[in-house]
């Protein structure tokens, strides 16, 4: 696998072309941002922490039946993905209110919730991802109707399989937030990552917090967080 021309750079991540049209490199980087890229900071050895606990969560998920674009983890940093169009949609999953559901719905935080929610915003940096509803999603061609029912039930499974995992771990799943690509077939598969930069994990004992929280609210302990989230998942010494 040859490592080609850089295609993309995004806040957390770069992107390269490799040999094969049908697979890029994503590279993972310790850059820091946040509340739209109004902060920004630096988690030493955070690309290593987030591509090694994204890898071993899609592998993790592909044996519970979701397809993910997971192909082979080149080092700490590197890792071959399919190529996907990715759907313009953050989508979220919340067990427990914490975050911007507190604030816009005045529940407290780490209130449980009688069930899951699922919510969906809109990528789109100049707009700050507005939250969107189905109808006008599906109205505004971001995704097809079919396309938004097969994310919503791997959405659903996806978050039964971690939040059992990380129970397991001794830690709370409060909430992620994930993304989904399009093969060129069509075919809707995970994509993006699932690290302590797109979940909440607070220890399940002393409801510590265990993921980027710490980074945007100043908290500090953030690379010992990260670090943490390794130990607990079996990857870190
Ligand atoms: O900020 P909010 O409460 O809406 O975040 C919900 C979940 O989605 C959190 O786990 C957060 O880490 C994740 N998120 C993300 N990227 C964003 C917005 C939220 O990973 N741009």
């Amino acid at each position: 696998m040859e490592k080609k021309e850089m295609l993309y750079e995004g806040k957390a991540k770069k992107v390269f072309a490799t040999d094969d049209p049908a697979l890029c490199v994503v590279s993972y980087k310790d850059d820091a941002t946040a509340f739209n890229g109004e902060k920004k900071g630096t988690i030493v050895g955070k690309g290593v922490v987030n591509n090694r606990m994204s890898n071993f969560m899609f592998k993790l998920l592909e044996k519970n039946g979701v397809p993910t674009d997971y192909v082979e983890e080149l080092n700490d940093r590197d890792t071959v993905l399919k190529k996907v169009q990715i759907v313009p949609l953050e989508v979220i999953v919340r067990n427990k209110a914490a975050g911007s559901f507190s604030k816009r719905f005045g529940v407290p935080e780490g209130t449980a919730f009688k069930c899951p929610t699922l919510e969906y915003c809109l990528k789109d940096d100049a707009l700050g991802d507005p939250m969107i509803n189905d109808s006008q999603i599906i109205a505004i061609g971001a995704a097809t109707k079919e396309e938004l029912d097969t994310i919503a039930k791997y959405t659903m499974k996806i978050n039964e399989v971690m939040v059992a995992f990380f129970k397991e771990c001794k830690v709370d799943l409060i909430d992620f937030k994930i993304e989904f690509g399009r093969l060129p077939d069509g075919t809707i598969i995970l994509a993006d990552e699932i690290s302590p930069d797109t979940c909440r994990f607070w220890d399940v004992d002393t409801q510590e917090k265990l993921d980027k929280d710490r980074f945007r609210r100043d908290m500090g302990g953030v690379e010992e967080a990260y670090a943490e989230m390794m130990k607990r998942i079996g990857l870190g010494e």
